[in-house]
């Protein structure tokens, strides 16, 4: 039997700021599925324990600098504004876009560097975009010529042409967690959209229901792409499946906005692409996203950081430009801003999945690195209040957030800054809403007691000038400990 919980909280508050505008609804499925096989359950369990992990969007559009695939799609929307040359029609557009896999040309590729990077970073585990909505596969696929490693592409002749394969390998080795990112719809694919109607929007065009072997078609050829992920890879952790307007009819929830324009059943066939799947990859985590049940064993929600915890295994997506893909110039977040938001979801039990997208060049941004090693610097001193931490109530009071370890002995407090420079007082009340057994406090990165009393709503510890001066960044955090 399948048990079945509503997540305490369905109600999202926006709290980063400056969230871009591309931010869509993912927000919580009024339905969590517990999976019932005990290697998912364990594996699940493995991963929330490592909070922070990488995203990367990775295409030929970055060549153009241009937003992931959106640009392709027929429908008016801020983020699928058609940029450059080719602009004045949708065919031309579509055709030159196609086209720029006979430039792509990454030769800066050298995974290896990112995964320093990351790893100094404190990130544990890494989600790729083996294929995005347009179709181009970054992995070297049988089922279509429209792939990194077609002789079309020049990219093709390098020895590292399998860019998935070699991101996997190279971030395994140091012991991340590996995520396929997938796309269920494929604009490239002339069995969704087929030739012979031009595209309306983002789904399929032409209903199944009538052309059914047409639709078989592309069910087949989605089951091969991913079985040829799932063999063909070494070992993956995670299978992350976009564009969630790929689903059975009956699961379209018309009260989110982007689920209304959907007319058609698209069921891909879920219970057998996961059966196949976890075949290969015993106890791969599956997130069918935004499709509440069996198959999103995590939810997703989007450029923004939930209020209050959920009540599922979860983890929030945020860019740390503006943008998904690589845009030229694109603003990143600051250190303070990153770790803050880390902080903030973590207090709430969740993952963050930190997104940069690399060049047409196959680097990333400077600014990215610089961000990276900055909240290296933060997490190196402040790591054991993060990784393999639950969240703990009152989860969060003004400027102060709170996480526990695993087994209870310790709660942590975290004093967010006002941008990079934290300022504490000579005393400051903490709002612990249990001081039983408390038996020291301490401020991480410092072997000093702290001085504290019992106090109406926690505890009160005095802060020892030498520790206010200590040129505290992003956060600082106290560590509690009880007997
Ligand atoms: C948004 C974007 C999509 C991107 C995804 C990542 O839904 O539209 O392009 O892949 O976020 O979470």
């Amino acid at each position: 039997m399948k048990v079945r919980f509503t997540s305490l909280a369905v109600v999202i508050g926006l709290i980063i700021a400056g969230a871009p505008l591309k931010a869509q609804q993912h927000n919580m499925p009024k339905d969590y599925v517990v999976p019932t096989d005990p290697a998912v359950r364990q594996k699940l369990a493995q991963w929330q324990d490592l909070k922070f992990g990488l995203f990367m969007h990775w295409g030929t559009y970055s060549e153009w600098g241009v937003v992931e695939s959106w640009s392709i799609c027929p429908e008016d929307e801020g983020w699928t504004q058609r940029k450059g040359p080719y602009s004045a029609t949708y065919e031309g557009y579509k055709k030159a876009y196609e086209n720029l896999q006979t430039t792509f040309n990454p030769v800066k590729f050298n995974p290896e560097k990112w995964v320093k990077a990351a790893k100094d970073a404190g990130m544990k585990y890494v989600v790729f975009t083996t294929k995005h909505h347009d179709g181009f596969s970054m992995f070297d696929t049988k089922q279509t010529d429209y792939k990194i490693t077609s002789p079309k592409t020049p990219f093709s002749t390098n020895p590292r042409a399998n860019v998935t394969k070699e991101i996997f390998n190279a971030f395994r080795k140091d012991n991340f967690l590996i995520g396929a990112y997938f796309s269920k719809p494929d604009w490239h694919s002339p069995d969704y959209w087929w030739p012979y109607f031009p595209p309306k929007d983002r789904n399929v065009n032409y209903d199944p229901a009538k052309y059914p072997e047409k639709w078989n078609q592309f069910k087949q050829f989605t089951y091969n792409q991913i079985e040829e992920l799932m063999t063909g890879y070494g070992s993956v952790d995670i299978l992350w499946l976009d564009g969630g307007w790929v689903r059975p009819l009956t699961t379209v929830d018309r009260t989110v906005d982007w689920q209304k324009g959907i007319k058609f059943n698209q069921d891909i066939d879920m219970p057998k692409i996961a059966a196949m799947a976890r075949q290969h990859q015993p106890g791969l985590i599956v997130v069918d996203r935004t499709v509440p049940g069996e198959y999103e064993n995590y939810t997703t929600p989007e450029q923004e950081v939930p209020a209050t915890p959920l009540s599922n295994p979860w983890e929030s997506c945020i860019t740390m430009g503006n943008s998904w893909s690589y845009v030229p110039g694109d603003h990143y977040k600051s250190v303070p801003e990153i770790v803050q938001l880390l902080v903030k979801i973590v207090s709430r039990g969740g993952n963050l999945l930190m997104n940069i997208g690399p060049g047409p060049d196959g680097d990333w941004d400077t600014e990215a690195y610089k961000r990276l090693q900055g909240i290296g610097e933060w997490i190196k001193i402040n790591g054991e209040s993060i990784y393999g931490s639950k969240a703990i109530a009152p989860y969060s009071d003004g400027n102060t957030y709170f996480t526990q370890s695993k087994n209870g002995k310790a709660v942590y407090a975290f004093v967010l800054g006002d941008g990079e420079k934290v300022s504490l007082p000579s005393s400051l009340t903490v709002k612990l809403n249990n001081t039983k057994g408390l038996k020291a406090a301490r401020l991480l990165g410092s072997n000093q007691k702290l001085k504290w009393k019992t106090s109406e709503n926690g505890v009160l510890i005095t802060i020892p000038a030498a520790l206010q001066n200590s040129n505290l960044k992003n956060a600082a955090v106290f560590k509690f400990e009880y007997r």
